[in-house]
């Protein structure tokens, strides 16, 4: 048996922090295609996609809904999980950071480049930016805020543990130079080369101790790992490197090609190969940074006057025509433009009217003159059947050249020309004349021959692309999707004498115009009813847990005695609370509910047990239990006064 050249390509992995839309899924679906089209094409593919789960941004998410951040994280993890699986992602793995052997696996790594002297602790001052978990010297502010997302950035000292990036700043000038297929497309080549590898790299700081949602730096507790080392590293932790079985990582690594949006390119193409010189881990063959899928000029985040929700989207037009837009209407390594317009457009033209019609007439027309059973080819014409032939022959090699350049867009043009050409190959022919002269029963045969050959090419084709199009097109003829190419892209191997299906409606046509306007009347109807609906609140139960569960849980009754303002904060009270002998100092985010001075003198519930926690500079050394409602958060007191220090249960 032929042994199969591996393939290895991931996305990057998904923060877990809000809602998906069309933008999110674009990176997915694309690796998606290029997965399977590499499986058709014999490789022994593996595809990687997760979730990024750890950083304050996630943690701070957690507690602004008032969840725990595994029960959050989980739900998330749950929605983005049937989003893969409604759009058809065939990954073959889903790592999520929070997986114990990632973890393990991170502080193995930690620990090798801490031994190797190329992690070493020090102190930090900088500039950061907590949605993109990024620190920034003065000058690389854009007008004081984060040059990458043009947020407010904050002040921010710690003692840290540092990566030494700037010893490989030579190295990756050099990879990048003299490896122009490492980065794709070139224009990235340039940006990294101008914007941060020749004014010359610091080194990367690579702990944080100012909040605790991470990976623990194993020798010293008080850091939790950078989430961006954490994050970059589940490329070969995913594999089992520096875990129990390295198996996969022994067969598949290096990676084939590290897919991205270009906004984390800096990370992916400076930092991460850093990381593996670093750990004499061979470096991936390829980083692509994608463009982005805007909306209006912004990277789509927003969802006025469009359905940008990849779900509704499916649900509404198919999740073919989701995919078909993605991989074909953007072009790949630019930024695409998203509109509702556009999007309907391409569904009408090319998924409705070109490919739809052509598999309904064609096989309309073998049911209608032939009884529904392929005729041969027998008589062939030199003026009207040689091109067609001919692109339906070659189709393959067109497009595998052109998924071999990542040229997605343009592979899906080409089978599009295929289709277009056997639609005009119908109008050249005529079939309908040819079926009223007996004498042309070989031609009309011949004809509807060649049309079922290059439906069934191009089914054949779009497979790796769509999801579910070309297995009804394919069925009508009898066949299913094929594993492989091989023995199936030459032209003339459907069998004369097959039973053709008249096949059902592929995609309905949509009067763009009346959809236009309904969905503009939906849109409005969503807002006025709730002017927040990108924000609604995940409500989702936490699980069960036992009673013994609930024992570990220590509850008490306290006495304030003490409350201020924190000063760093507009939200935390800090309390000095009496716990029989004992005072605590307890942080708790009341402060836009209670004045300090009305708490004093108040009997509260207090969790006990519940490890420090330092925020905003105070370590707060347990809970007070509070009450939420649309009116506001509530202090839970005693219903008669009962001695300070007494249990809860
Ligand atoms: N967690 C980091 C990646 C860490 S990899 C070690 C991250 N996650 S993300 O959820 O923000 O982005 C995931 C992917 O979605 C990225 O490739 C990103 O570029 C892509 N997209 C998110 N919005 C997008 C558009 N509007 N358009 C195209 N792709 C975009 O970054």
């Amino acid at each position: 048996m032929k042994t199969k050249r591996k393939y290895y390509i991931t996305t990057p992995i998904y923060y877990p922090s809000g809602k998906w839309h069309l933008g999110t899924c674009y990176t997915t679906v694309v690796c998606d295609a290029l997965a399977r089209f590499k499986r058709m094409d014999g490789f022994d593919v593996f595809y990687l996609t997760g979730t990024d789960e750890h950083g304050q941004k996630i943690e701070k998410v957690a507690q602004s809904k008032k969840i725990e951040v595994k029960t959050y994280l989980d739900a998330q993890i749950n929605t983005l999980k049937e989003l893969w699986k409604l759009l058809g992602i065939s990954y073959d793995k889903f790592i999520r950071t929070t997986d114990d052997y990632h973890q393990r696996a991170v502080q193995n790594i930690f620990n090798k480049l801490y031994e190797k002297g190329d992690i070493y602790k020090s102190g930090y001052e900088g500039w950061y930016c907590t949605p993109c978990e990024s620190f920034w010297t003065k000058t690389q502010l854009v007008d004081g805020k984060c040059p990458d997302c043009g947020r407010e950035v904050e002040l921010a000292k710690e003692e840290a543990y540092f990566f030494r990036l700037s010893k490989y700043q030579d190295r990756l000038i050099d990879l990048i130079e003299n490896n122009p297929d490492f980065l794709q497309p070139k224009s990235r080549q340039n940006e990294m080369l101008n914007n941060f590898l020749r004014p010359g790299l610091q080194d990367l700081c690579v702990s944080r101790t100012s909040f605790q949602w991470g990976i623990e730096v194993p020798f010293d507790k008080k850091h939790v790992v950078y989430v961006w080392l954490d994050a970059l590293t589940n490329y070969i932790t995913a594999l089992g490197y520096m875990g129990e079985d390295d198996s996969l990582f022994q067969k598949y690594w290096p990676a084939d090609i590290h897919m991205m949006g270009k906004e984390i390119v800096r990370f992916h193409s400076i930092i991460w190969p850093a990381i593996l010189m670093a750990l004499d881990v061979p470096l991936p063959k390829q980083i692509y940074g994608h463009g982005w899928l805007l909306l209006g000029s912004d990277k789509i985040s927003k969802s006025k006057g469009n359905i940008i929700d990849p779900v509704e989207l499916s649900a509404r037009y198919s999740v073919d025509a989701v995919r078909y837009y993605l991989l074909r209407e953007v072009p790949f390594g630019n930024d695409g433009m998203y509109s509702n317009r556009a999007f309907l457009s391409r569904r009408n033209a090319d998924l409705t009217n070109s490919l739809g019609n052509l598999v309904s007439r064609t096989t309309a027309m073998v049911n209608q003159y032939f009884g529904g059973i392929l005729p041969a080819p027998s008589c062939p014409d030199k003026t009207y059947d040689p091109e067609l032939i001919a692109i339906a022959d070659t189709l393959y090699e067109t497009v595998k050249g052109y998924m071999d350049k990542l040229l997605v867009p343009e592979a899906l043009a080409e089978i599009f020309r295929l289709v277009n050409r056997a639609n005009k190959y119908i109008d050249e022919t005529t079939p309908w004349i040819l079926a009223k002269d007996a004498a042309q029963k070989e031609r009309l045969g011949t004809v509807l021959y060649n049309l079922t050959e290059s439906i069934r090419l191009a089914a054949v084709m779009l497979s790796p692309f769509l999801i579910e199009a070309p297995a009804k097109i394919l069925a009508t003829l009898g066949e299913s999707v094929p594993l492989s190419f091989d023995d199936t892209v030459k032209f003339g191997q459907l069998l004369p004498g097959t039973t053709i299906a008249k096949a059902d409606k592929l995609f309905d046509r949509i009067d763009i115009e009346k959809e236009l306007a309904a969905i503009e009347k939906q849109m409005e109807a969503a807002e006025a009813k709730n002017p927040k609906t990108a924000e609604k609140p995940i409500t989702h139960a936490k699980p069960q847990i036992t009673i013994d569960d609930f024992a570990k849980v220590e509850l008490k009754v306290g006495k304030i005695v003490s409350a201020e303002k924190l000063q760093k904060s507009n939200k935390l009270l800090k309390f000095g609370v009496k716990i029989g002998d004992e005072t605590r100092t307890i942080l708790s985010g009341i402060a836009k509910h209670y004045k300090p001075e009305e708490t004093i003198g108040k009997s509260v519930v207090v969790v006990t047990n519940l490890a420090p926690a330092k925020l905003c500079g105070c370590v707060s050394e347990g809970m007070l239990l509070c009450a939420e409602d649309e009116n506001g958060v509530i202090l839970l007191t005693t219903e008669k006064p009962v001695e300070n220090g007494s249990s809860i249960s």
